[in-house]
């Protein structure tokens, strides 16, 4: 099988479209982020990779709070803009209606799920910082749920893909298994 090099940089795989909250000058402020992943199961940890420069950074420094948004992809337009347009240069804080629960965090009403934090520690890169949070509490939107549990189909997250080349907005696709039981069944 011939292989072709790609840029080191490219990222292949699905990234999910995440909406990071934060209070930066005393005003709610929303970016979109796609570097993030749970990192530990028990206290939940996850981590998000947020560019030293951007507006989001100083209000995390300084309150060590922030929320994590997972919204559907029919607030694809939306994410686009927060993804593109700095708090420095644009009030961002009217875009969404706002709720709060434990912390001063604050959460999308649209969005199907949220999750709030509190910051863990924050490692430094050369150019990104690695902000690593305790989710405090997670939200649901009751009419995403099918037996309280959030249902992928109804909330039909937003998927992202191809960070430096073709970037790219995704919508769900059909269900193809059970994981840890559909492997059960393969025989060499
Ligand atoms: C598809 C997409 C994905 C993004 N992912 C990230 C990311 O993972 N980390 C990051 O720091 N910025 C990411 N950004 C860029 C920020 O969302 C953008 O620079 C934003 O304007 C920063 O807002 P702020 O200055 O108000 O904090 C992404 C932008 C887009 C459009």
């Amino acid at each position: 099988m011939k292989k072709s090099k790609l840029d080191q940089r490219y990222s292949p795989y699905q990234m999910p479209g995440v909406i990071i909250g934060t209070i930066v000058e005393e005003k709610p402020n929303f970016m979109l982020c796609t570097w993030v992943s749970r990192v530990n199961r028990n206290p939940p940890i996850w981590m998000t990779s947020i560019n030293k420069k951007h507006y989001t950074m100083e209000g995390i420094h300084k309150n060590k709070i922030f929320s994590m948004n997972f919204p559907s992809s029919n607030l694809v337009k939306e994410a686009d803009y927060i993804g593109t347009t700095s708090g420095r240069e644009r009030d961002k804080s009217s875009l969404f209606n706002i709720f709060y629960g434990q912390t001063q965090a604050p959460m999308i009403e649209e969005c199907p799920i949220n999750i709030e934090f509190t910051v863990e520690s924050i490692i430094e890169y050369p150019d990104h910082y690695i902000v690593l949070g305790t989710a405090i509490n997670t939200y649901a939107t009751e009419q995403y749920l099918s037996d309280g549990i959030p249902a992928m189909k109804k909330i039909n997250p937003l998927i992202y893909t191809g960070a430096e080349k073709q970037p790219t907005y995704w919508s769900i696709g059909e269900k193809i298994g059970d994981a840890f039981k559909i492997g059960k069944g393969f025989k060499q």
